[in-house]
């Protein structure tokens, strides 16, 4: 099955634009580095949400849905884009957070009242630390909230936190091809792609694409913002098999492929981290441009790091995804981390 052929709803504005970092370049003695502002993809502030969302809410539109659920974290940015794109698209949207509801709503959660989600649950507090526990917790509760839609007549569609690993590789296969041409047009080629990741869906995409359309010779480095490196290489290597059979595809994506760096986390999930402080405050000062201090940021402190360490040629071209986010900078927890 060809890609191409497969049907989506139009979200984002694509090709998103793919600029070069010079003075970061200058400044790191290191490879040339462009990046790929899949932050400015258009709608609801912004994120790679957008491209899994495109195939997700088509399949929505399939099925004669209604609402929208999906699940995240106080400060998702997938549920402030899953209700974006679904006003968008006139789908009602609920959300299921995991935590208490804060006393004022603050960052991505102020947004997802802003953009008018229908419902908003919050389920567990701090003491359900562990992230299984968590993640039944909330599974659970968006069944529920399913089953009492139904029986109030509503078609409801849901959407895992971060969508499901076939739309992430789908939606993020194509931005490599994006980010081909855009090369091809100064006469380059992506040696390497470096982005956050989380649920992997983006680097799985990306991880394809390669294969699709670089011949797997553009490396994929994953910077995991949660999680070891051994939990987040089966999860892509699960997600990669799920894909080449949904698609059929005849080549085999080996494990040798499935990069991933965990050791630019800090103590954990959201927060803030010393080297991370550093590149978003390197990148605003020298580029202009904004990282979020969850994913973005995290993942330009492991770039940054491994210029440093000699990891990359002088002629390589290395491609820094921008996958948006940064509505986390004023979220409550993160106001504090820039003010020393
Ligand atoms: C801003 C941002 N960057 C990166 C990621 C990670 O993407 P993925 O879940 O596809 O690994 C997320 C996921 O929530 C995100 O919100």
């Amino acid at each position: 099955m060809q890609i191409g052929r497969l049907e989506r709803v139009h979200l984002g504005e694509f090709p998103t634009p793919l600029q070069e970092l010079k003075n970061l370049q200058k400044h790191l003695d290191g490879p040339r580095i462009f990046i790929k502002r899949d932050d400015l993809d258009g709608l609801g502030l912004g994120g790679n949400k957008l491209r899994k969302l495109e195939y997700a809410l088509f399949e929505a539109i399939e099925q004669c849905a209604t609402a929208i659920i999906t699940t995240g974290a106080v400060q998702s940015n997938h549920t402030r884009l899953t209700t974006a794109a679904a006003n968008k698209l006139g789908f009602k949207t609920y959300l299921v957070l995991k935590g208490e509801e804060p006393k004022i709503a603050t960052g991505n959660l102020l947004l997802d009242k802003l953009l008018g989600a229908q419902e908003i649950h919050y389920v567990g507090g701090p003491s359900n630390s562990n992230k299984d526990e968590m993640a039944t917790m909330l599974e659970e509760r968006a069944e529920q909230l399913e089953k009492d839609l139904r029986e109030k007549g509503e078609s409801p569609y849901y959407i895992p936190n971060g969508c499901k690993a076939i739309h992430g590789a789908l939606g993020y296969s194509t931005c490599v091809l994006e980010i081909i041409t855009q090369l091809r047009a100064l006469g380059l080629a992506p040696d390497y792609i470096v982005t956050a990741s989380g649920t992997c869906g983006t680097q799985t995409g990306l991880i394809l694409g390669s294969a699709l359309y670089a011949q797997g010779e553009t490396q994929v480095l994953g910077m995991s913002i949660s999680g070891d490196k051994e939990e987040l290489g089966k999860r892509i290597t699960q997600s990669l098999a799920e894909v080449a059979e949904f698609l059929n595809l005849k080549q085999k994506i080996g494990t040798e492929k499935i990069t991933v760096y965990d050791d630019y986390i800090g103590e954990a999930y959201g927060v803030a981290t010393g080297e991370m402080k550093e590149a978003v405050q390197l990148i605003a000062g020298k580029e202009g441009i904004i990282l979020d201090p969850v994913y973005t940021g995290k993942a330009m402190a492991g770039l940054i790091d491994l210029v440093r360490k000699g990891r990359f040629e002088k002629d390589d071209v290395v491609v820094f995804l921008h996958t948006g986010g940064v509505a986390g900078l004023f979220a409550e927890g993160q106001i504090g981390t820039f003010q020393e």
